[in-house]
């Protein structure tokens, strides 16, 4: 018999059997973000999505411990990821959150460290005395769930939150990576932020919690391992002609701006000035692209490619592209595939003309070289 119906059996009211199916089922989720810590906490599923994976979190909560900080305020809690990062790392947290039930719900989830306080208030009206730095990851969703994209429109908005670096200078914003980099105050150091391909936030960093000082660069972490990628002034990337290796940036690395300088880690070039891809004469390890090994190329042609991927009894193809219009899933069709043969294609402008790669991912030859551009 089902979980549900044997606990309603049992005699439990049906309300309270869904709420624990409900936590039961976001905890399972919950696994992917916060690990074990799931296991004694409450969700609901909005604050679970918005919600800070503890690795992503451990790197906000160190900015604060080794500027030598000992009180934050988190002005937007939610469910208490970020908190629980900070209290993680023995600082003390003064947490805040607008909506009555999420606030709840990281009383609980916080309930093991005595040196988090959550209250249920605005973050903004949060006494600051005594605290030295401050953190806030403003909602970027509408009550319905769509996704809200001006500044302005974030709970709290942006302008609100940023102004009170003016009161704390160490202050610390969580925002989406696709926020544009015009809207980007002048002395933060913002860093975009990979996890194992996926671009999960952007952050904001201000005074004290930006040793680095202003300016762009992006955190990957891949297999639990983190490495940064800031921009070098002193050389410039050229374009020039495909080479041996085809490299795909990470989204963080692209999202930051900072393509030209995988090119020079990898010791390549660009592919078109305005295209986020790679090329090199050399396999270099990288934690910041994807290295795939060039096997062909040809201009774009409907035909060419189909009678191309004919002769070889191509069934599968992965399809890569960027700077086309080109639809995958539409050349899909139109191409017609057969066969048991696998290929990976990359679309994109080769010397202002629609050309065709055909790639192959290099994958684990990289595997024990030691690459560069540590942590
Ligand atoms: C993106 S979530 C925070 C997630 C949190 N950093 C975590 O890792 O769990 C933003 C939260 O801010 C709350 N919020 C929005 N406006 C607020 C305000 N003025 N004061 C306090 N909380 C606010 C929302 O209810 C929402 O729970």
């Amino acid at each position: 018999m089902p979980l549900g119906e044997r606990l309603r059996a049992e005699g439990l009211h049906p309300s309270l059997v869904a709420a624990a199916l409900t936590q039961s089922r976001l905890r399972g989720k919950a696994h992917a973000k916060l690990g074990d810590f799931a296991d004694g906490m409450l969700f609901t599923a909005a604050g679970l999505e918005q919600a800070t994976r503890l690795e992503v979190g451990a790197h906000h909560a160190r900015r604060y411990r080794d500027a030598g900080l000992t009180h934050v305020a988190d002005l937007t809690c939610g469910i208490g990821a970020d908190a629980l990062a900070f209290a993680g790392v023995g600082l003390r947290v003064t947490a805040a959150e607008l909506d009555e039930m999420t606030a709840a719900i990281a009383t609980v989830n916080l309930r093991h460290f005595p040196e988090v306080e959550v209250r249920h208030t605005d973050g903004l009206s949060l006494d600051l005395t005594g605290v030295d730095g401050v953190y806030a990851d403003p909602a970027r969703r509408t009550g319905g769930g769509s996704r809200v994209h001006d500044p302005a429109s974030y709970s709290p908005p942006l302008d609100a939150v940023l102004a009170v670096r003016e009161r704390v200078p160490a202050l610390g914003l969580k925002l989406g990576p696709g926020i544009a980099h015009r809207d980007l105050p002048d002395d933060a150091r913002a860093q975009w932020v990979s996890v194992d391909g996926d671009v999960v936030e952007l952050g904001l960093w201000f005074g004290p919690l930006a040793p680095e000082g202003p300016g762009r660069s992006a955190l990957v972490l891949r297999g639990g391992q983190p490495h940064v990628l800031a921009p070098v002034e002193v050389a410039h990337a050229h374009v020039g002609a495909i080479g041996a290796y085809l490299y795909e940036p990470d989204g963080a690395v692209i999202r930051a701006g900072l393509v030209g300088d995988v090119a020079l880690d990898v010791r390549g070039r660009l592919v078109d000035p305005t295209i986020a891809y790679v090329t090199s004469d050399e396999l270099q390890a990288t934690p910041f692209a994807t290295a795939y090994r060039v096997l062909d190329r040809m201009p774009f042609g409907l035909k060419r490619l189909r009678t191309y991927l004919r002769e070889r009894g191509v069934g599968r193809l992965t399809i890569k592209k960027r700077g086309t219009a080109v639809v995958p899933e539409q050349l899909r069709r139109q191409l017609d595939l057969r066969g048991d043969a696998t290929a990976t294609i990359v679309l994109t402008r080769v010397a202002g003309h629609q050309s065709v790669l055909v790639v192959e991912p290099v994958g684990d030859e990289l595997a024990g070289t030691s690459a560069p551009g540590g942590s």
